[in-house]
């Protein structure tokens, strides 16, 4: 393989990979090479999609011969140690001024170690989120690039062009340098997590408290997703609802297995926002909740516990079913405050200068959160670039305001018919507790100051005081101890 003919690259020839190259083969222009560690899986992608004209190629040499220069590559592996490896073999083939693009779904901090590894051999590495599953990567993802500016200049027309579409504007811009574009995709998971727990909670709710059917309850999210809630996930809760199992005749969602699995991302969202220091409370019992669903032994030992049974009955259906979509519209704006802190903060602790309003409008298609609502966050940045909780925003505020009642009042009756919600709870003690004027953490301090002599400030002073507990009892001066 001498003559280079193809002007991109695809390593990794499972679902994603086969599927972003054939986007990009369907490209005006565009001639793709693709590789895979097992060399029959290449053989069978270019001879299943003969219209793509695929460089087929068998070794990691012949790839990089096959690419025009400056070469581009685009991995789509496993995250972890094959991205590592599949790296390192490029590495030796590429040359500087070469780009190598990590479209899996890496760490975002392995991502900053890589991009400065790389870098000191001349070769650009950018690492970009890729969202949208295996029907975004053929048809237009929600692509999150980082990496050098210099970089983009090259890889911003090719991914432009694979992107998914809005209004116009493709799904698709320079997040950041290096980890910058992984960090964002890994909030954009963790919100999912969030968005699918609490739509999970609004279908149990409605159930039990309404007795209605799968099928009648895909009927009101497909009804919601006319309005304000309209998003691919309340679109595809209606589709798995409306499923009938064909080997028992009853709902499918009856017949799944009630465990929840998780890849990992919404656990690093959660880990990482606790590094930054973040609440990201809804995120956080998404993932607990998967977690919690997923022991089997521990929920047999406990199914026997004292408590409310679950059932309950509503007195007005219509009501109720209006409270949950305004509870659900109320923690799904919190979900998305606290994702946006989140990247606020990890902006801030790296050096990156994240448009918030761009990420949120990259959001509106080809990805799994895209919605209606996302609009909105993009305009609430473009009034105020410098809005320090998104949820303060006004258009948010009033949406808030709008459902609290309702919010409060579901909460209610799932705390007291025993019904589980943990993010609907969770969102709400997050909102409480951030517009409290007072909060109890100054008994916390005073608690920590008694202990530990952690030390606090007070309401009418400035400095910083202990008081001597275990002595007098006096207050004293004192050096900050946080
Ligand atoms: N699936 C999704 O919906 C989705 C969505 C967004 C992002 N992602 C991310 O996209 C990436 C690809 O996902 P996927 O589901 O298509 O594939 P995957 O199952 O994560 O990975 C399989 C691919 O990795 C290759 N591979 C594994 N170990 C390797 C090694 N040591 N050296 C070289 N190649 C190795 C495999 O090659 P062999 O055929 O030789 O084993 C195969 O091509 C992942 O990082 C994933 O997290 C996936």
């Amino acid at each position: 393989m001498s003559n280079s003919q193809a002007n991109i690259g695809v390593i990794g020839m499972a679902v994603m990979g086969s599927n972003l190259a054939r986007n990009l083969a369907s490209r005006e222009g565009n001639t793709v090479a693709i590789y895979n560690r097992s060399a029959e899986k290449t053989r069978a992608v270019a001879a299943e999609f003969p219209d793509a004209g695929f460089v087929a190629t068998e070794t990691i040499e012949d790839f990089a011969a096959s690419l025009q220069k400056p070469r581009t590559a685009i991995i789509m592996v496993q995250a972890g140690r094959a991205t590592d490896a599949v790296i390192n073999q490029l590495v030796e083939a590429f040359e500087p001024g070469d780009i190598i693009v990590d479209g899996g779904n890496a760490l975002f901090t392995d991502t900053i170690r890589r991009e400065k590894a790389v870098r000191e051999t001349g070769i650009n590495f950018v690492g970009a989120g890729i969202s949208g599953g295996e029907e975004g990567a053929l048809l237009g993802p929600s692509i999150m690039p980082g990496g050098s500016a210099e970089a983009w200049e090259t890889l911003g027309p090719i991914l432009t062009s694979i992107a998914a579409v809005v209004d116009g504007r493709a799904c698709v811009t320079h997040v950041g340098t290096d980890g910058a574009g992984h960090f964002v995709k890994m909030i954009h998971n963790g919100i999912e997590y969030a968005d699918m727990q609490l739509i999970a909670e609004a279908y149990d709710l409605i159930r039990r408290g309404t007795g209605k059917s799968p099928a009648e309850i895909a009927e009101i999210f497909a009804e919601w997703n006319k309005g304000e809630l309209e998003s691919y996930l309340i679109e595809i809760t209606a589709e798995v609802l409306r499923q009938t199992d064909a080997a028992t005749g009853k709902p499918l969602v009856d017949v799944i297995v009630d465990q929840a699995g998780a890849k990992g991302t919404g656990a690093w969202t959660v880990q990482t926002a606790l590094d930054l220091g973040i609440p990201v409370s809804g995120i956080a019992e998404a993932v607990f909740a998967r977690s919690l669903s997923s022991k089997p032994a521990q929920r047999a030992a406990a199914s026997a516990l004292p408590g409310p049974d679950g059932d309950f009955a509503v007195a007005d259906v219509d009501a109720f079913v209006e409270d949950v979509r305004l509870a659900l519209y109320a923690s799904k704006i919190i979900a998305y405050s606290q994702g946006f802190d989140a990247i606020v903060a990890g902006a801030e602790e790296y050096n990156w200068d994240i448009k918030k309003g761009d990420i949120a409008a990259i959001w509106r298609g080809g990805c799994i959160i895209r919605a209606q609502f996302l609009n909105r966050i993009t305009d609430a940045y473009a009034e105020n670039p410098g809005l320090v909780a998104l949820v303060t925003a006004p258009y948010f505020t009033d949406a808030v305001a709008g459902a609290q009642s309702a919010w409060r009042r579901v909460v209610i009756a799932a705390a007291q018919a025993g019904i589980p919600s943990p993010a609907f709870s969770s969102s709400l003690a997050y909102y409480d507790g951030l517009r409290a004027d007072r909060l109890p953490a100054a008994l916390v301090q005073g608690q920590r100051d008694f202990f530990g002599a952690h030390t606090y400030k007070r309401v009418d002073r400035e400095g910083t005081f202990h008081t001597l507990w275990s002595g007098d009892r006096s207050e004293i001066q004192a050096v900050d101890a946080h």
